[in-house]
């Protein structure tokens, strides 16, 4: 049965929340502990699962500690398929020290752990087979990363890539990508140019060009609560975000926005209107806490 394939990292996210961030050296009283399952893998996994109709198929990693099962459960909830996920003895799972301020504002410092632990050679064609899109970001191993994108574009699968925490993609790899979801950060990375404090529609597009010449087939740059800007070759536009009211926890909105935009053009929506969707479904995700508990279903969004 035909299904979306994703690639990518599971965390134990353990979250404190605080008014104020210790500098170097110094020690403050936090507000608060959480612990919640997360990683931008298995958030995309888990956004694709609720906004959507197709089966998910996560491919990746856990270690042999105590976060590996509840990581693991917490996917098969959603009925997301885990049958791919490996578990590597003797390391640790991933796992993100969070900090999120009372602005809502986070600072992610992510232990790769078993997350690592997926190369190249572990990376089967056949399971591309039936595949409808590749999601995929960085938070695992270059050589997987690329690999998969190759593979998925071998068999026609269109490749949908948050280049996230950013390195360097090789023009190759960006030929093979049919959607880019970046934030302004990424994008200046990915295209090493220095960007202003605000990119105008008129530096995107011109970025967008440069792109769509190596072959990316659609850009979308998300810029928080100024909204995203998206680019084929044969449109570009703005959509604004949605007002949320109180920002309680950005974590996992980026990773919602990109399986939120997957689900709709796999269901033969415009890239607009996917965005449109994402849009409102990130806009969830930041007024409450935590990243997988905060992923909402196609139902919450209607
Ligand atoms: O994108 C948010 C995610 O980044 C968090 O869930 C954390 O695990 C880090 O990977
Ligand atoms: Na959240």
């Amino acid at each position: 049965m035909s299904s979306i394939i994703v690639l990518g990292s599971l965390n134990a996210d353990l979250v404190t929340t605080t008014d104020i961030v210790p500098k170097g050296g110094e020690t403050v009283q936090a507000n608060g502990f959480q612990m919640h399952k997360g990683g931008k893998g298995s958030n995309q996994a888990l956004a694709l699962a609720r906004l959507g109709q197709l089966p998910v198929k996560m491919i990746g990693c856990v270690g042999d500690d105590q976060f590996a099962d509840p990581l693991i459960d917490n996917l098969k909830q959603s009925n997301v398929d885990t049958s791919l996920i490996k578990r590597i003895q003797g390391v640790s799972s991933g796992v993100a020290t969070i900090i999120v301020e009372s602005s809502g504002e986070n600072r992610i410092l992510v232990a790769a752990g078993s997350n690592g632990h997926i190369h190249a050679e572990d990376i089967d064609p056949a399971w591309f087979t039936d595949a409808v899109a590749l999601v995929v970001q960085n938070e695992i191993p270059k050589d997987a990363v690329f690999r998969a994108i190759e593979i998925a574009n071998d068999k026609n699968v269109p490749v949908a890539y948050n280049p996230s925490p950013v390195w360097d993609v090789p023009d190759n790899i960006l030929a093979m990508v049919t959607y880019l979801v970046v934030n302004e950060g990424e994008l200046a990375a990915i295209t090493n140019t220095q960007l202003d404090e605000n990119l105008s529609f008129e530096t995107f597009t011109t970025l967008a060009t440069s792109l769509h010449s190596k072959g990316v087939k659609s850009l979308v740059v998300t810029l928080g609560s100024n909204g995203a800007f998206y680019s084929t070759p044969s449109s570009a536009g703005h959509v604004p975000a949605q007002k949320v009211s109180s920002i309680v926890d950005t974590t996992g909105a980026g990773d919602t926005f990109l399986g939120a935009i997957v689900t709709k053009v796999c269901s033969n929506s415009s890239i607009k209107e996917a965005i449109e969707f994402a849009t409102k479904a990130s806009a969830i995700v930041v007024s409450r806490p935590g990243a997988a508990s905060s992923i909402p279903t196609y139902d919450e969004i209607k």
